[in-house]
């Protein structure tokens, strides 16, 4: 089982969970009340599930669709290594997954 971990915006809070491989870090972090919104459940159409991966691990991901990129441009507080929680599906080698909860986020759908 990989292991991920999400830190709060500051870094003064950690959390580190075991999850299924296969698993997206939007369900895992649902599954386990972590403050991610995910308003569209995954459809792409509001950025409350955006994460800040932490560099080493974000070289590690698959590349961001064209649709996810148009959809983390409207994020708040984007960085180089944002991406959209709904988007990282945890596998074996992502173990260890780091990521940071943006301080604030911005819903598209509403
Ligand atoms: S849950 Fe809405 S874009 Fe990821």
């Amino acid at each position: 089982m990989p292991k991920v971990i999400f830190k709060s915006y500051d870094g003064t809070t950690r959390l580190e969970l075991e999850a299924d491989a296969g698993e997206t870090l939007l369900k895992i972090a649902h599954a386990n009340d972590v403050e991610m919104e995910g308003a569209c459940e995954g459809c792409m159409a509001c950025s409350t599930c955006h994460v800040i991966v932490d560099p080493d691990w974000y070289k590690k991901l698959e590349d961001a669709s064209e649709e996810e990129l148009d959809m983390l441009d409207l994020a708040f507080g984007l960085t180089a290594t944002s991406r959209l929680g709904c988007q990282i599906i945890l596998t074996d080698t992502l173990d260890g997954l780091t990521v940071r909860l943006p301080a604030e986020t911005r819903n598209m759908l509403i």
